[in-house]
Formats: structure tokens, C-alpha cells, sequence
């Protein structure tokens, strides 16, 4: 398995209690996955070095976590040397790694989503903005670490927006862009395997982006999340697979590069129904660490199958229990977190798990590495029942240099007090 962070400790976790896994390896890993496999160090920038890898110690399965080495074409040069990889080639990997893609995608295939126009230049950007209305939306089109999003109320912030993007604030990424309509709603995450034809769903969740309590303060890679998603009925889950989900793999199949992996549809459930807001190549993070509290199938076997093209074979059971995460960062996180801050884990309650997503040891002691640092993660019969369990066990660890929110999962456990 490739990744360092909660995702990928949770998805460690997992593949760990696999009756038919033989030796779990990661790169670069982390100390919480240090549990549950053995680190190595082979960097997923250098193809050759995990494929030689692969080959030496006879991997029947690569696991790619995050979106860079997918985007990249790791998937691609695995599958040339015969090595079975969960994650998409890099042409399908378009879907999270280039936003005009996906929006003329969703044009083609008539998938409902915000109207949009792409650009290329500082002109073309300024001629768009003009047929929108605030507030207004502007996306750097390639990979920017969840940062290429801006959204501003007047159209003078915007102008400035789109100058300084095509000044390089995103480098790379920012090279195109897309500016599109303002979404009204409440957003969700639907995730999806698929193996290029068969789909499986794969459960719903909600996070927390903004750093801030009540939501608020600057954008982050998610402060929490909980599983499942109520606002995601099943109604509305039989239409996101019908309109979004099923003529997105159909697409990408008839187009010659089908997607296989998890596709996770960020969404906007909006007064006309569901309206996609972006696609993601792999799995959320900390959406992950929750699917995975509540995930009863054999991951291994699902993975493998996905890889395979067989996912028709297995199937995706989950508890129907609720799963939520608190996030605790290091402060000044998402700006510059401080690094190196003392953490003293005690036990954690029953049923808690304690996924590290930026932590390290330095001389046998636990220490923050990262801006976020621990995934604190319970189930419980509710979301307040979960919230409760998460927050009990946020005050069992010792970590001076961390914070966390407060209210992770605020919309929901207001909702079940109203129905109470
Ligand atoms: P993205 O990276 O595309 O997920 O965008 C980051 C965040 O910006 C999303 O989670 C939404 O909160 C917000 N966002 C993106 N696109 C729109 C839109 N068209 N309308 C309203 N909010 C949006
Ligand atoms: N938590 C949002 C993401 O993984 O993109």
C-alpha cells in the first residue's frame, strides 16, 4: 500500500484483518500503520523502484491511496509489468486530475452539475466571469493539494482571484481554469467502486472543510466526517448512481479508458436534486477512516476483485451504525503547523480507533509531523452517540500542540435532537 496519512492507516487497518492477506507492505507508511504493516521505503514518485519492488517481494496487490501517484501514471506502470493495482490509469485518473475534463465529461454525457466555462488565459477567464453571477467560482483545473478553490462575492475580488492565479498561486495547476455557477445546497460524499463496468455503491459520508467551528475560516482537507450521510436517502443514492455515477463509467468505458478504483463524487444536493461538484480518484481523507470503521466485507478480497475486473464477485456490506472522526491538527494548521509537538496517546476507550495521519517517533517518542496529525474515530447507534464517544476520546490524549473542532457533525446531531 502507497499513502502516509489517516486514510491510509485506516485503509491498513483494514486490509490487516484480512483472513486471505498473507504480508501487508507500505511506503512510506506511518507509525500507526507501522502496526499493521511492515515499512519500507520506496518512494511511489519513482515507478521503476516500486514495480522492481513488486517483482522482489512477489505483491499480489498494489494499493495506491492518494490522488499524485494515480494522476501520475503509477496505476499504468504497475499494470505494464503485470502487477494488479486498485487504483485508475492516469487517463481515467483525469477525473480528479483535471476539472475541464470532467465538466466536458459532464457536458458529453449529460450528468447534472454547475454550468461552467474553462479558460485558458487572463482574457478568456475576465470574458467568463461576465455571464456568471456572484457569488463567483473559480477553480484551478489540475491538482492543487484541495487549495485551487476560490470563491468570492464581488466580481473585483474576483478579478484579482484570476490574476493571481494566472500569476502562478497554483503553479502548474493554475495554468487553466474553470469558472462556474454557484451551487445552493448542502454538500455529501457518494463513494462508488467500479472495475470499469460492474459498480459497486460504497457508502455515503459528510465532512467538515472549513478549519473553524459552525464552519467557518479557511478551507482545509477536513477537519471530520461522519458515516453514513442521512441527508443521502436512498432515493436520492438510487438517482446519484443513475445520473452521475453509471453514465460516468459508461463514459469513460465507451471513450477507451475505463475507470477502475473508487470513484468518490463530491456533491451538492441542491432544490433540482443532486448536482456533482468535483470527482475524486481515490478516497477521502478523513471520509475513509469512516467507511472503514463500518466496512464488515473483506477489503482485501473487494480490492482485489475491483483490480481484477471482477468486482461482479464480491459484494460491500456495512454496519449500519453510525462512524464520526474528529481531526485533531497541529496548530496553525492549514496555514503552517507547528511541528515536532509532544503527543501522549493513553488507551483509548473501547471500539475508539486512533488513526495517525501526520505523526513520527523521534527517540521512541510519538510527535506531530503534519497539519493533520490523529483521526479520532468512534461508532455509535447516532450521530451524537459517536460524537460523544469521539470527543471522550479526543480528551483522553495528550497533545499541547494540537486543536480540534468542536462540532464535528453539528448538522446532524442537531437534526436528531429535532426529531427526538
Ligand atoms: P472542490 O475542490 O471542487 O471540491 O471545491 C472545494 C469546495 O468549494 C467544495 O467542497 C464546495 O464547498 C465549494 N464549491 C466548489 N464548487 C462549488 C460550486 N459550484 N458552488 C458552490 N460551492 C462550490
Ligand atoms: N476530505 C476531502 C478529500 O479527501 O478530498
Amino acid at each position: 500500500m502507497l499513502g502516509s496519512g489517516g486514510r491510509e492507516h485506516a485503509l491498513a487497518w483494514k486490509l490487516a484483518q484480512s483472513p486471505s492477506l498473507a504480508k501487508l507492505y507500505a511506503a512510506p507508511g506511518n507509525p500507526g500503520i507501522a502496526q499493521h504493516a511492515e515499512l519500507v521505503g520506496v518512494d511511489a514518485g519513482d515507478h521503476g523502484a516500486v514495480r522492481r519492488f513488486c517483482q522482489q517481494h512477489e505483491v499480489a496487490l498494489v494499493v495506491i491511496g492518494p490522488e499524485a501517484p494515480l494522476v501520475d501514471g503509477l496505476a499504468d506502470s504497475l499494470r505494464a509489468a503485470d502487477i494488479a493495482v486498485f487504483g485508475p490509469s492516469q487517463a481515467a485518473a483525469q477525473l480528479e486530475g483535471s476539472k475541464g475534463f470532467t465538466k466536458d465529461l459532464c457536458a458529453r454525457a449529460d450528468i447534472p452539475t454547475a454550468a461552467y466555462v474553462r479558460a485558458g488565459t487572463l482574457e478568456e477567464a475576465r470574458a467568463a466571469l461576465a455571464r456568471f453571477d456572484a457569488p463567483y467560482v473559480l477553480k484551478a483545473d489540475g491538482l492543487a493539494g484541495g487549495k485551487g478553490v476560490v470563491i468570492t462575492e464581488s466580481i473585483e475580488q474576483a478579478e484579482l482571484a484570476l490574476a493571481d492565479i494566472f500569476d502562478g498561486r497554483f503553479g502548474e495547476a493554475g495554468a487553466e481554469l474553470v469558472i462556474e455557477e454557484y451551487l445552493e445546497g448542502e454538500e455529501a460524499s457518494f463513494f462508488a467502486l467500479t472495475d470499469g463496468e460492474t459498480i459497486l455503491p460504497f457508502g455515503t459520508a459528510q465532512d467538515h472543510k472549513r478549519v473553524g467551528e459552525g464552519d467557518t475560516g479557511p478551507n482545509t482537507g477536513g477537519m471530520g466526517a461522519y458515516s453514513p450521510a442521512p441527508v443521502l436517502t436512498d432515493e436520492l443514492q438510487t438517482r446519484v448512481m443513475e445520473v452521475i455515477i453509471r453514465p460516468t463509467v459508461e463514459t469513460m468505458r465507451a471513450d477507451g479508458t475505463p475507470y477502475s478504483g473508487v470513484l468518490y463524487a463530491g456533491l451538492m444536493l441542491t432544490a433540482d436534486g443532486p448536482k456533482l461538484i468535483e470527482y475524486n480518484c481515490r478516497f477521502g481523507d478523513p471520509e475513509c477512516q469512516v467507511l472503514m470503521m463500518r466496512l464488515k466485507s473483506d477489503l482485501v478480497a473487494i480490492m482485489d476483485a475491483c483490480a481484477r475486473g471482477d468486482l461482479a464477485s464480491v459484494e460491500a456490506e456495512f454496519a449500519s451504525e453510525v462512524a464520526l472522526t474528529v481531526v485533531l491538527a497541529a496548530k496553525g494548521y492549514p496555514g503552517t503547523p507547528e511541528k515536532g509537538g509532544a503527543i501522549a496517546l493513553g488507551e483509548a476507550p473501547g471500539g475508539v480507533m486512533v488513526f495517525h495521519a501526520g505523526t513520527a517517533t523521534r527517540g521512541g517518542n510519538l510527535v506531530a509531523n503534519g497539519g493533520r496529525v490523529l483521526n479520532v474515530t468512534a461508532t455509535g447507534g447516532s450521530v451524537t452517540e459517536a460524537q460523544r464517544l469521539a470527543y471522550e476520546a479526543v480528551d483522553g490524549i495528550d497533545f499541547p500542540t494540537g486543536f480540534c473542532r468542536r462540532d464535528i457533525g453539528w448538522r446532524e446531531v442537531e437534526r436528531e435532537g429535532r426529531d427526538q
